[in-house]
């Protein structure tokens, strides 16, 4: 059945050490890298531009995930391409034409995922299912690492796979993902699962056995 891929957010590192960080993580059987962009608009908080995603480029050897929380989202799919990003990820809430929006990602040649946050409908993204890569649940409020699951989710995800039927997209869920709640959204039909806090803690780059030991827990 469905192999679980783990996608570590960097959001969670070592902001002084991102490179070390990256390699740590990926040498530790990380799937893909989950890079959280935020705007200090859409979301309160405020992290990466291009410049620094283009940065961590060189150091990713998986799969560069790039989920934007920015509005408006257009003006900078195509920055976010160009740093490097294999996946772009823009949420439904971010701006009133989310189909145009995801046409634009696929436009420059990556795939395109599409995000919602607890309080959204999934009937917001019933009608680019087709276009899309990836559904991104989350289980938290955007904005910051290490907050608590929102259980609702489970249930959402369970409703996702099924509207989804036998088409090819990942159900990624990011926030709040530990050892406990990984198998919820796991048997729910969630096949990417986003987690910073759970990998991040208590490790170090000179410490990168214990993200390795989190990642297998997880
Ligand atoms: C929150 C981000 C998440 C967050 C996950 O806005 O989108 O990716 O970094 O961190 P944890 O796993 O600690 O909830
Ligand atoms: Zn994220």
């Amino acid at each position: 059945d469905r192999k679980i891929k783990i996608a570590p957010s960097i959001l969670s590192a070592d902001f002084a050490n991102f490179g070390q960080e990256i390699r740590a993580i990926e040498d530790q059987g990380a799937d893909w890298v989950h890079v959280d962009v935020m705007d200090g608009h859409f979301v309160p908080n405020l992290t990466f531009g291009p410049p620094a995603v283009k940065a961590f480029r060189p150091h990713v050897k998986t799969f560069m995930d790039v989920h934007l929380m920015i509005a408006p989202v257009d003006p900078y799919i195509e920055d976010y391409a160009e740093a490097g990003a294999d996946m772009i990820t823009a949420h439904v809430e971010a701006g009133p034409h989310i189909h145009r929006t995801i046409q634009a990602i696929k436009a420059q040649g990556v795939k395109a995922g599409v995000s919602l946050n607890p309080g959204t409908p999934l009937e917001s993204i019933e009608h680019v299912l087709d276009l899309v890569d990836m559904v991104l649940i989350m289980t938290v409020n955007p904005g910051f690492g290490g907050q608590k699951f929102i259980h609702s989710g489970v249930e959402k995800t369970r409703r996702l796979r099924q509207m989804i039927g036998d088409r090819e997209i990942h159900i990624q869920i990011d926030g709040g993902v530990t050892t406990e709640t990984a198998p919820l959204v796991a048997e729910a039909g969630a096949d990417v699962l986003v987690a910073g806090s759970a990998v991040f803690k208590g490790g170090s780059v000179d410490k990168a056995d214990v993200y390795g030991d989190n990642m297998r827990a997880i």
